[in-house]
């Protein structure tokens, strides 16, 4: 791919980046959250609805063609406009990211890059700036994977690496599906197929994200080029034992599920740990223990287990080896265990020609980078199978994420909005 002559963003351009505005943006998301510590707006709820009515009455306020598909994605496009308007590759632009959050989450996560296409578009607008292929400013439905086990919902099916017949098998901690979650939404999990993008019509696609990582921060550098993203196999494991009285069951008659389950979550940790399996990580986040009273053996625990790579032979062998050791284990205490795969994501390799582009924004702005792999999921992971994606990092305070604590200052935030409209315009002015 011939990278053509690069458009250098203009100073007033980059210079309309208004700190103001990010932070209103990204307090109004804020307010969207259910009561509770940090933010709580899950895939596919109401506030996850609502949150894609703000950036759609955005976009709309800004004069782009704003449409929400049938999984729930939304879409806000900027035709071509310049002297340059109608010549040569007129394939889209995009930039994006999702506006869902984990349960007692942050404002951040996601929700910047959906803050940067908000600022990015009004930036264009506002200054009337010269572009010759249309940009597609996007807001991914359901990314995160805390809800149905499974990640990047609506952009995989914009990729059509999840379709219609996929949508039962997924359910929430109350049994609801992914489908009928989407139905009491109102969208249409029997047509999401139609949602497919075509990728004839994309040129390339950038998501900024924060890092969700201790990388840039402990590296005192404000930007970072993804090369990989992680992949992750997640599990959903079974332990039946025999639930019994607490006082009256002597020790060598139990069949205590917790206690094995809890052998289960150590042993993912040391084998982790371990050199040889030097990269992978091993997390259990939930637990349901049954009947769950303090009188009583646990008879049932059903607990998950998300592994993440970015090899994808170690990811896998490892769920497998999981599987089989957590089998022999449970065996060990007289309690039957199952375990299944309930959502599977392979690391992806992004494509060094768009991080090229988002490198030499980087410094054409004279800002440092570092270039650095994700350990967390992306809609640019789901994307960049069917369009040429870049990801584009800006630290995360204390390197957390996921809590109530998430936090970016706003000035790497703008850091992270001029590179990324320096990105786009070299994108836009290449063939
Ligand atoms: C998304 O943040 C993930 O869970 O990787
Ligand atoms: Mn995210
Ligand atoms: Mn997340």
């Amino acid at each position: 791919m011939s990278t053509g002559t690069a458009q250098p963003a203009t100073a007033d351009l980059l210079d309309g980046v208004d700190l103001g505005r990010i932070d209103a943006h990204l307090a109004g998301f804020a307010a969207l959250t259910e009561p509770g510590p940090g933010c709580t707006r899950l895939a596919y709820s109401p506030l996850e609805r609502q949150a894609h009515a703000v950036f759609a009455a955005h976009m709309t306020a800004l004069g782009l063609t704003v449409t929400t598909d049938h999984a729930g994605n939304t879409v806000a496009e900027l035709p071509p406009t310049g002297p340059n308007t109608g010549s040569g590759d007129a394939r889209a632009l995009g930039t994006g990211s999702h506006l869902d959050t984990v349960p007692q989450g942050g404002g951040f996560d996601g929700i910047v890059g959906v803050v940067a296409a908000m600022e990015v578009a009004e930036i264009v607008v506002r200054q009337e700036a010269a572009h010759r292929r249309p940009w597609r400013f996007v807001a991914f439905a359901a990314e995160e994977g805390a809800r149905f086990g499974q990640a990047c919902n609506g952009s995989r099916m914009a990729a059509g690496l999840t379709g219609a017949a996929d949508l039962a098998g997924l359910t929430d901690r109350d049994g609801v599906t992914v489908a009928d979650a989407m139905a009491a939404v109102g969208l249409r999990p029997d047509l999401v197929d139609a949602s497919r993008w075509r990728p004839e019509e994309w040129f390339a696609f950038v998501e900024l994200h924060i890092e969700q990582g201790e990388v840039l921060r402990s590296q005192g550098v404000d930007l970072g080029v993804v090369d990989v993203i992680s992949g992750s196999t997640r599990l959903r494991v079974r332990a039946e034992g025999r639930a019994t009285h607490s006082g009256g069951t002597p020790m060598h008659l139990r069949r205590d599920a917790l206690v094995a389950a809890a052998e289960c979550v150590v042993l993912g940790d040391r084998l982790a740990r371990d050199p040889r399996h030097h990269g992978v990580r091993v997390t259990v986040g939930r637990l349901r223990v049954e009947p769950g009273s303090i009188t009583t053996v646990p008879g049932s625990v059903e607990f998950f287990v998300d592994v993440r790579d970015v090899d994808s032979v170690r990811q896998r062998d490892t769920a497998r080896t999981l599987a089989a050791e957590f089998a022999a284990l449970a065996r060990d205490h007289g309690v039957a265990l199952t375990t299944e795969v309930i959502a599977d994501t392979s690391p992806v390799i992004l494509p060094g020609w768009v991080a090229d582009h988002i490198r030499h924004a980087c410094a054409s702005l004279g800002l440092p980078y570092r270039v650095l792999p994700s350990g967390a999921s992306h809609d640019a992971q789901q994307i960049a199978h069917v369009i040429p994606t870049g990801l584009l990092f800006v630290p995360s305070d204390d390197g957390l994420s996921h809590v109530p604590a998430e936090f970016t200052p706003t000035s790497q935030i703008a850091s992270g909005v001029r590179t990324l409209l320096a990105a786009l315009h070299r994108l836009d002015g290449t063939s």
